[in-house]
């Protein structure tokens, strides 16, 4: 088997259709606790996969209650060293809107009180402050975007990710501060899963999608049937999004 590529679906992939599994999946039970689903062991497209559900089955963890370290070190023990993140994420500036899929290239972290980082004690070994000046693998960001581009996507190439606290969604002030600090996406899940993939050592990129117009810049439809209907419509660009980059 070749090394497999890490999948950490959002809720824009709540599974991987089509993976042709090579066993049971189990709950990784790591160093830092249980990561939220089973570990899905497959090939898709080609490429052998491990699949892991960030909100859990069901979707029941909150973005503040996902053990991002477990399923970061549950990856990387499955021999992962390249892992594509997907998101669902609200769309801030004009060219973020709904449907549009983004390749995010920076990060702004508005989290708080979130497990972190894997350096918690002296146990983790000896402390690296690693660079996180650019958030995401250059590389794998690229694979993205070209595949992206390849099946007539346009691709946003770059866009700034605001990850908020949630899972309450935000005032509109708090988007307009977003905005004039340079945010052009916001979600909740992005930060700390790309900083302990750095740590770790893991080839991190985000496959995101846009479902919503974020707060205060609604065109007038509910936001959250606004979310589902883009959706639905999105999944399956999701997918054959992922199967175009996969053999890369
Ligand atoms: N805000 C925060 N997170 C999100 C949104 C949003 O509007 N849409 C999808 N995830």
């Amino acid at each position: 088997m070749s090394e497999p590529i890490g999948i950490i679906g959002g809720t824009a992939l709540a599974g991987l259709a089509g993976v042709e599994t090579n066993g049971p999946a189990t709950i990784p039970d790591t160093a830092y606790g249980p990561a939220s689903g089973p570990l899905v062991h497959g090939t898709f497209a080609g490429r052998d996969v491990c699949f892991v559900m960030r909100h859990g089955p069901g979707h029941r963890l909150a973005p503040h209650a996902i053990n991002y370290r477990a399923n970061i070190r549950a990856l990387a023990d499955a021999g992962c060293r390249q892992v594509i993140a997907i998101a669902a994420v609200g769309g801030i500036t004009e060219a973020m809107a709904p449907g549009r899929i983004v390749v995010p290239h920076q990060i702004i972290d508005y989290s708080w009180g979130r497990a972190h980082t894997f350096y918690d004690d002296a146990s983790a070994g000896a402390l690296d402050h690693i660079d996180f000046t650019d958030p995401y693998a250059p590389a794998l960001r690229q694979a993205l975007i070209n595949a992206a581009s390849g099946l007539g996507f346009d691709p946003a190439e770059a866009a700034v990710y605001g990850v908020t606290q949630g899972p309450r969604l935000e005032t509109a002030a708090e988007i307009d501060r977003m905005e004039r600090d340079g945010c052009d996406i916001v979600g909740m899940t992005g930060m700390p899963e790309a900083g302990l993939a750095r740590e770790a050592g893991l080839d991190y990129a985000c496959a995101s999608v846009v479902v919503n117009k974020a707060a205060g810049r609604t065109g007038g439809l509910a936001i959250h049937a606004e979310i589902e209907a883009t959706l639905a419509r999105a999944m399956a660009n999701i997918e054959a999004w992922l199967e175009a980059v996969l053999p890369t």
